[in-house]
């Protein structure tokens, strides 16, 4: 392999989720969250970037791009609105998408729940009912059947880490629970719920592969709190990853580092750039987590980057932070770690959860009054990446 290049069939890709881009998912756990007082949600999703309507000149500018796969999630609240009923209206629709993305060569890397619940489910306890497993198994199945000969990948469950100690240890997502026995029990069921719709799913399309998805940090303990780091990403990361065995693939997430004191989580260093989100600018977490994900799971299951990016409005530092991010990717594969893919978050600038437009995560800007779309330089760079398939230095 020369200087730079990435290994023959290397699967490049961006991504984006059902809430955050296409607008009127009004019946989920989240949307309800964006309208309540309190919450501390900046602002409320509301149209979003209209890709319900816009999905495929969403599909044209990946296929733009010239990117092999196009990682975005479908939404159980429109899916299965009510306890028991299936729109197959919804699955219509995602299934137009998957075969409009196939037309223009592109791989649909479909997730199936990325952080929205519906409404009716979380009024029944949500992640907190252990009955929510056989539900999300079946939801799964319903999906998995309509999409079996389209999807390229399946991904069940979009980082249950964040949603667990989110929502049920800081308060900051729905349910806005702030108790970390409840969190811990979330997380179980988490679990539970991924290996039940890993089964589910390839019951119902057979040969598509299937795996998780995690946020994961590269974590550091400062000031002799190995101990206190370890815990923590121990229950952030390594109950997750233990339970990812004979699964196809791992999806890492990553963005930046984790210090731990023996006070708890410390802020930015000093001299270190601090991004839009309050964290620290930090490309080399990506070479990081794929090592520590590799290390947990023992080698056994192929990894993939699901998500890796920055919110900024400085375009320029997104090239420099992914190109970061992609050399230290290289010394991973480079010392043999099976990474199949890269996934950049996000093709658009779109709802980022509790902090709305702000932070803008886009290859692609979009207009909020028009909707219309513009690629940014970074776009055109990353494109070029994907077709040479190697970082120029
Ligand atoms: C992870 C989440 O999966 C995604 O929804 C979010 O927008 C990005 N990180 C950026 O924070």
């Amino acid at each position: 392999m020369s200087e730079g290049a990435f290994p023959e069939g290397f699967e490049w890709s961006t991504a984006t989720a059902a809430h955050q881009i296409e607008g009127g998912n009004w019946n989920s756990d989240w949307w309800r969250w964006e309208h309540t007082p309190g919450s501390g949600v900046v602002e409320p999703s509301g149209d979003a970037c209209d890709s319900w309507h816009r999905w495929e000149e969403d599909a044209d500018l990946v296929a733009e791009m010239g990117l092999g796969a196009y990682r975005f999630s479908v939404e159980w609240a429109r899916i299965e609105p009510e306890d028991g009923e299936v729109s197959v209206a919804a699955l219509d629709h995602y299934r137009r998408v998957c075969e409009g993305l196939r037309d223009r060569g592109i791989a649909p890397v479909v997730t199936f729940h990325h952080f929205t619940t519906p409404r009716w489910l979380a009024d029944r306890g949500g992640w907190e009912d252990p009955s929510t497993v056989e539900r999300f198994a079946t939801y799964a199945h319903h999906v998995a059947e309509h999409l079996a000969d389209v999807m390229g990948r399946a991904c069940t469950i979009n980082e249950p880490n964040i949603v667990a100690s989110i929502g049920w240890g800081h308060g900051a997502f729905p349910p806005g629970v702030r108790d970390w026995d409840r969190a811990r029990a979330v997380q179980e069921v988490f679990v539970d719920a991924h290996r039940a719709a890993v089964e589910s799913i390839r019951a119902a399309a057979p040969g598509v592969p299937v795996g998780l998805t995690l946020s994961m940090a590269d974590y550091q303990a400062v000031d002799g709190a190995e101990e206190k780091m370890a815990r923590r990403r121990r229950a952030m990361e390594d109950v997750y990853l233990e339970a990812v065995d004979g699964d196809d693939f791992v999806g890492v997430q990553a963005y930046t580092r984790e210090r731990i004191g023996p006070g708890g989580q410390l802020g930015p260093e000093e001299g270190v750039p601090v991004l839009p989100m309050g964290y620290e600018y930090w490309p080399q977490c990506l070479e990081a987590t794929v090592r520590r994900a590799w290390e947990v799971t023992g080698g056994r299951v192929p990894l993939l980057v699901t998500e890796n990016g920055i919110g900024t409005d400085d375009d320029a530092q997104r090239i420099e932070y992914l190109h970061a991010a992609l050399t230290g990717l290289l010394r991973t594969i480079a010392d043999g770690i099976d990474v199949r893919g890269y996934t950049c978050w996000s093709l658009l600038d779109n709802f980022e959860w509790a902090y709305g437009y702000g932070p803008r995560f886009g290859l692609v800007e979009v207009d909020r009054r028009t909707f219309e779309r513009r690629p940014k330089a970074s776009a055109r760079w990353f494109g070029s990446v994907a077709r040479s398939n190697a970082l120029a230095p």
